[in-house]
C-alpha cells in the first residue's frame, strides 16, 4: 500500500497569536490537497487560536516540543496531556535547533519519542548531520545511531505510525537545499535501518520526511523520490508558497 505524504510546516519561533489566526486563515485555501495529510506545528501559544481557525478545514495543528514527564516541577515546559488536552496529534521531537541551543540529546529524544507515542502522540521525529560530518564521510553511520537511539524500546506497532524528518543541518534555513540524490539516499538507509531494528512491514508503513530548505521548485522533485514520503518546511511554510509546497503533485 502507498504512503500518504505528509507535508508538515515548522513555524519555530515566529508568529504571534493574532498573527497565527491570519496566517492559518491566508493557507487554508491554498492547502487543500487530499493526496496528502497537512500538519502546521506552532510555538505552544499559537495551538488553540491557529485550531480555532483551522476547524473545518484539513490542517492539524501540531506542537513544536514536549517534555518528557506527565507533570511538576518543570518550569516553562508543555506537558504531552497540555497537548492531547486541546486535540495536538503531531509533535516535533529533538529538531536540531532543540539540540544546538536547548541541549536536547539522543537520549532526551528516546524519552520524548517514547512519552509521546504513551500518549497516542505521532512524533516526528528529527535527525540529520552537520556539514563536518557530510564532509567526513559519516552521514549514514551518524544517522543511523541518532535514529537506533530515539526508537529504542519503541514497539513495531508504534514505529510504523512514526514521522521521520531527515533534516541535513547545513540546509536548514540557508537556502541550501540537498540534492535529491543526497536526500534519497540518507532517506533509504534510515528505511532500511528502521527495516533491520523492526521489519520490512513497519519500514515500508513508516513515513519519512525530507526538511531543509524545501521550496516552490525543489519540493516536487524531492517528493516524487522512493523513500521520502513529504517535507518538514520552515521558512517557506510562513508564505502562500507553502500552499504550492503541499499541491506539489498537481
Ligand atoms: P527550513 O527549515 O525549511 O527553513 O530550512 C526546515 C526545518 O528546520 O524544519
Amino acid at each position: 500500500m502507498a504512503r500518504k505524504k505528509i507535508i508538515a510546516g515548522n513555524w519555530k519561533m515566529n508568529m504571534t497569536p493574532s498573527q497565527a489566526v491570519a496566517l492559518v486563515n491566508t493557507l487554508k485555501p491554498l492547502v487543500v490537497n487530499e493526496d496528502v495529510d497537512v500538519v502546521f506545528c506552532v510555538p505552544a501559544i499559537d495551538i488553540i487560536p491557529a485550531m480555532e481557525a483551522a476547524k473545518g478545514t484539513n490542517i492539524q495543528i501540531g506542537a513544536e516540543n514536549m517534555y518528557f514527564e506527565e507533570k511538576g516541577a518543570y518550569t516553562g515546559e508543555i506537558s504531552p496531556a497540555m497537548l492531547t488536552d486541546v486535540g495536538v496529534k503531531y509533535v516535533i521531537i529533538g529538531h536540531s535547533e532543540r539540540r544546538e541551543y536547548f541541549a536536547e540529546t539522543d537520549a532526551t529524544v528516546n524519552k520524548k519519542v517514547l512519552k509521546a507515542f504513551e500518549h497516542g502522540i505521532t512524533p516526528i521525529i528529527c535527525c540529520g548531520e552537520t556539514l563536518t560530518q557530510r564532509e567526513q564521510g559519516i552521514t549514514i553511520d551518524f544517522v543511523r545511531q541518532q535514529i537506533k537511539i530515539a526508537f529504542l524500546g519503541v514497539t513495531a506497532q508504534q514505529a510504523a505510525t512514526a514521522v521521520i524528518a531527515y533534516e541535513p543541518i547545513w540546509a536548514i534555513g540557508t537556502g541550501k537545499v540537498a540534492t535529491t540524490e543526497q536526500a534519497e539516499e540518507v532517506c533509504k538507509a534510515i528505511r532500511d535501518c528502521i527495516c533491520e531494528i523492526y521489519d520490512e512491514a513497519t519500514a515500508e508503513t513508516i513515513r519519512i520526511q525530507y526538511g531543509g530548505s524545501v521550496s516552490v521548485s525543489s519540493a516536487p522533485e524531492l517528493f516524487a523520490q522512493p523513500d521520502i514520503d513529504g517535507g518538514l518546511v520552515g521558512g517557506a511554510s510562513l508564505k502562500p508558497d507553502f500552499g504550492a509546497i503541499v499541491n506539489y503533485n498537481k
